[in-house]
């Protein structure tokens, strides 16, 4: 059975949305940019041997509609096919997941993986439209439903309260992600993971707008509630609205041979998990148990974890559930989304850039991927660096 490999990834830089660096890029054009940088990474692989660009958007309507992923394709003249899959925030982890289930199943040997997201561009139009909820589901609805269209802040509060999470904790956790994305991008971390983008008034972005170099236990606690009166989840222990794109070339570790590419990785093994929606942020737990389960290992194994950032609410209790202090080095240790910034259907393939970039950095072997996903569930991917 061929296995599935990771031969280049990459990312444009994050930027604040509506006040932020990438503001002017359309997101069909700024994935297809970035596709472009990340395929001349890989010269020995011929651009018409894609077998499929398969582009994760969370909200994939207005500039990110037309089925983003043929978009991508014309506008990059792969010509390849292309499709367009949501599940939120997991939507470009999902994205990886199917191309390597495609790679395991025979069905083809080089996938293009793109995630992407403007929330900016959401002033022209989304795929989820308030009016057209079904009112069979709005919350109290006589069936029992649970309520699926719960607000993510909603869901922090929740799991803030019901698994004792405090204020203090949830900003002491906030405060961690500014500082090491902090250092990791003084270091020259990012660097090796980003494409940088050109901007319309001549500037050149290389580096994430988000972290903080001036906040402090002090700012943080300052910050009024951001969804709930009297409740704990600010604009500091969350992640921030964005803007971004990253791609993920995944091919069959066959044809990479054939080809004499050197694999970056390889994708082990994946999780997904159902919960309720209220609880959605502990979603990780159980989608990284499975991934674990299904590569034989334990959490012991796992040489660097990398829970996005949603929201402190949920990391904290999430790494918990999974056996890590979250304080831990092997977590995070590069900032996460609380200071780099959460582009939804960007962030399944921008952590993994991230999570190989770490590995290379730290000399770990195995890496776990996982997320919380909007709706009640949870997404984990298990690498293993082979360079
Ligand atoms: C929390 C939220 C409502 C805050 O929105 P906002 O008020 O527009 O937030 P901003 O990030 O612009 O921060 C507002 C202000 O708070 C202050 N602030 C935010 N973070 C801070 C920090 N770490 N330290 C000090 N001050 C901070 C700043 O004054 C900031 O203004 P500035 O950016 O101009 O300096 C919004 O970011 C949000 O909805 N996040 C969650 C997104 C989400 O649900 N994602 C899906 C997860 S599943």
């Amino acid at each position: 059975m061929p296995e599935p490999v990771v031969v280049a990834c990459g990312r444009s830089p994050i930027g604040r949305a509506f006040k932020g660096s990438l503001t002017g890029w359309r997101p069909d054009d700024l994935a297809a940019f970035v596709v472009e940088e990340v395929l001349n990474r890989v010269p020995a692989l011929d651009r018409g041997s894609i077998d499929d660009l398969i582009c994760g958007c969370g909200l994939p309507g207005g500039e990110q509609g037309f089925n983003l992923g043929r978009i991508v394709s014309i506008l990059t003249r792969l010509n390849c096919p292309g499709t367009t899959v949501t599940r939120y925030c997991a939507s470009s982890l999902q994205s990886t997941r199917m191309a390597a289930h495609a790679i395991r199943a025979g069905e083809g040997d080089a996938f293009l993986s793109v995630g992407v997201e403007s929330t900016t561009r959401y002033l022209n139009g989304t795929s989820d439209i308030l009016s057209c909820r079904n009112p069979r589901l709005e919350p109290g609805n006589p069936d029992g439903y649970p309520d699926i269209y719960i607000q993510m802040g909603d869901t922090a509060e929740i799991v803030a309260e019901r698994e004792r999470v405090s204020r203090e904790e949830m900003d002491r956790f906030g405060l961690r992600s500014q500082e090491r994305a902090v250092a990791a991008q003084d270091a020259g971390f990012f660097e090796r993971e980003i494409v940088p983008v050109p901007l319309q008034d001549g500037r050149v972005m290389s580096a994430d707008d988000g972290p903080r170099r001036n906040t402090s236990l002090e700012k943080l606690a300052a910050l009024e509630p951001a969804f709930r009166e009297g409740g704990s989840v600010t604009a500091g222990n969350s992640c921030p609205l964005n803007d971004g794109a990253a791609a993920v070339v995944v091919m069959s570790d066959t044809r990479a041979r054939a080809l004499g590419i050197q694999p970056l990785a390889r994708i082990v093994s994946t999780g997904l998990s159902a919960l309720e929606p209220e609880r959605m942020g502990l979603g990780p737990i159980e989608a990284s148990q499975q991934a674990l389960t299904r590569a034989g290992m334990t959490i012991g194994d796992i040489d660097l974890v990398e829970i996005n950032e949603a929201f402190a609410a949920q990391v904290i209790p999430s790494a918990r559930g999974l056996g890590i202090d979250p304080s831990d080095d092997r977590l995070n240790p590069h900032g996460g989304s609380i200071a780099l910034g959460h582009p939804f259907g960007m962030t399944g393939a921008r952590i993994l850039c991230t999570l190989l970039n770490g590995l290379q950095t730290t000399g770990g072997q195995v890496g776990l991927e996982t997320m919380c996903v909007g709706g009640g569930m949870g997404m984990a991917m298990i690498l293993e660096r082979l360079v």
